[in-house]
């Protein structure tokens, strides 16, 4: 069997409004999920045990052995494929692109990525489908790094709806340095909402839904409609547990970013641009503002997890 190696993106969030918090731990959301041109690449490879090797941006920040989520990707695929304990075993080596607790969801991306290359290298045959019931069932965001361009996703974010959208979008992520733990930042956002909620009249947090105006303006491939549109219910949370993302949110729109979001749980912002020309300019002047570890431009959308051509078994 020849390795396969499978190329898969980074996503952030245009909308993501959250529920309230229900017993299992989780929230109902309702996401418009945007998959960007930052990719990671995972390479399987028949072994004698299975191991992960990561190489690459905060390559010493992705765990090792079964909390990776590409190793448990890969041994969900295998049970779901009923493959042998003796024949499942895989070598994955991990490029790594996408920076760890960003808030773009490059741990989901690698297990997209390892659900696909395994299905190839074993030749198991799984459909789409079935590969996004166990994407669903290893984490919320690896469904969609699997399905890429834009999509709604509701429940945990694992319901997905493909979306029609017009155009390239392009971006420019600011990366901070370290990362935020996802269950922290949706902890604290229960806490600022049940702060807020004790001096108000009515606390109850609103189920989420799904903003009709922001699915109108992507249709319309307007940037300049798109940006004002952009929002996170968990980007308060994001904020105050990283007070320096305010300044960074500040310098995105000072240097005439479209929009400005924090990406998920954070702490990566996305800012729309209204063409790739004005996109580098930004990415140059946010540099400049010594206001973020790293810029990379991007646009999207991108296309989801898949097999590099001439990698093919
Ligand atoms: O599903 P995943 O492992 O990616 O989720 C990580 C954490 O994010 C969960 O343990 C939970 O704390 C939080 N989460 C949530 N509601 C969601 C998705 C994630 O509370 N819909």
């Amino acid at each position: 069997m020849t390795p396969v190696t499978v190329r898969v993106p980074a996503k952030v969030n245009l909308q993501l409004s959250v529920g309230p918090p229900k017993a299992d731990g989780y929230h109902d959301l309702v996401t418009v999920f945007h998959a960007v041109s930052l990719f990671d690449e995972v390479t399987v490879a028949p072994a004698d045990r299975t191991s992960v090797g990561v190489t690459g941006e905060d390559a010493a920040r992705v765990p090792s052995g079964r909390a990776n989520l590409a190793v448990r990707a890969a041994r969900a695929l295998a049970s779901a494929a009923r493959r042998r304990q003796d024949s499942s075993a895989v070598r994955i080596e991990i490029r790594k692109r996408i920076p760890v607790s960003a808030g773009l969801a490059g741990g989901s991306a690698d297990a997209a990525a390892a659900l696909v290359a395994c299905n190839e290298l074993w030749q198991a045959g799984l459909s789409l489908g079935e590969l996004r019931e166990i994407a669903a069932s290893v984490g919320s965001d690896v469904a969609f790094t699997l399905l890429g361009g834009t999509a709604v996703g509701q429940g945990r974010g694992e319901r997905l709806t493909a979306a029609l959208t017009s155009g390239t979008y392009h971006w420019v992520l600011a990366f901070a340095s370290g990362g935020l733990p996802t269950p922290e930042v949706y902890a604290t956002c229960d806490r600022l909402r049940a702060a807020r909620a004790a001096g108000a009249a009515s606390g109850a947090v609103p189920q989420p839904e799904l903003d009709t105006g922001l699915m109108a303006a992507l249709r319309s491939g307007d940037p300049a409609a798109v940006g004002p549109l952009l929002s996170n219910d968990l980007q308060a949370a994001a904020v105050s547990l990283r007070p320096d993302l305010r300044r960074t949110l500040a310098a995105g729109r000072e240097h005439g970013a479209l929009g400005a979001v924090v990406s998920g749980s954070g702490p990566t912002c996305a800012f729309l641009a209204a063409d790739a020309r004005r996109a580098r300019e930004l990415a140059v002047s946010l540099s400049g503002a010594g206001v973020c570890r790293a810029v990379a431009p991007v646009q999207g959308p991108a296309p989801g997890a898949a097999v590099l051509a001439g990698e093919r078994g």
